[in-house]
């Protein structure tokens, strides 16, 4: 039977990048992957294509940046699935790329609603199904970049290393009713992702699939074994 048979995995930013990689890996061992992120039409792609593999896969779009669709998203889980086994918090948006003294007050505040609200509104909306069941995985997708500082970009880092602070909180919160909460902090990725890559080597990055199968080896692990931090880095500097 595959490791994550009958299970429910909500994935945000699913649509691309990371999160893409994490949701096809995730239907492959066997979960129902709810898929989240705005853009609706690329998210029919993802899910066709784990479809197309035999995996199971749920489209449903949200703008994390907004409180009460999150709810309403909580709420069709629930009804819907009466569960949730797998929470990952991926979405998340770059920086400006300026000194922190220049970023206007509306970038900073887009910034931190998609990469630290957002997750404590998921976790604060899907923690109580877990409690309910006495199980379940919630990894946060962080950065280095929330363990080192980034001139140029404080308050992607700020958001990071928030994260990572939160995460560390809540695994202590919800240990008691064997809910275990992870954060991975890769450094730089292949992918999409705003901000750029300008002068780094994509082929010396790490791989979406790299994360994804980090994410994979977290929640598969045996009942009484908790990883609770991933550093992931690429081997050789891009
Ligand atoms: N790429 C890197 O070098 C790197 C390095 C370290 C850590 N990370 C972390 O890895 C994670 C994934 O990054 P990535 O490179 O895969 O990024 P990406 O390719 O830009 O994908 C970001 C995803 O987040 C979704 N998203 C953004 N804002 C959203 C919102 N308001 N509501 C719902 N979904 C939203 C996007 O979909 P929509 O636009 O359709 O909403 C997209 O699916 C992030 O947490 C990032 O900080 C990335």
């Amino acid at each position: 039977m595959p490791a994550l048979d009958s299970q429910i995995a909500v994935v945000t930013g699913a649509a691309r990048g990371v999160g893409e990689a994490i949701s096809h890996r995730l239907a492959s061992l066997g979960a129902q992957v709810l898929l989240v992120a705005r853009d609706a039409e690329r998210l029919n792609q993802v899910r066709n294509g784990i479809l197309q593999n035999h995996g199971q896969a749920t489209v449903l779009p949200c703008d994390l940046t907004d409180a009460a669709a999150i709810l309403r998203l909580a709420e069709q889980v629930a009804s819907d699935y009466k569960r949730c086994d797998i929470l990952v918090n991926n979405a998340a948006i770059g920086g400006t790329g300026q000194p922190l003294y220049e970023v206007r007050l509306d970038d900073w505040d887009q910034l931190m609603d998609t990469n630290l609200r957002a997750p404590y509104l998921m976790i604060r909306s899907f923690a109580p199904m877990m409690i309910a069941a006495r199980s379940g995985h919630i990894v946060n997708i962080s950065s280095l970049a929330g363990h080192n500082p980034l001139p140029n970009n404080a308050a992607y880092a700020a958001s990071k290393w928030g994260l990572n602070g939160l995460t560390y909180s809540v695994a202590q919160e919800l240990r008691e009713y064997n809910i275990r909460v992870s954060v991975i902090a890769p450094g730089s990725i292949n992918t999409h992702f705003e901000g750029g890559h300008t002068g780094k080597d994509p082929a010396k990055m790490l791989q979406p699939d790299d994360v994804a199968s980090v994410v994979a080896t977290l929640v598969t692990q045996a009942p009484q074994s908790f990883i609770s931090e991933v550093l992931l880095r690429p081997t050789q500097k891009p």
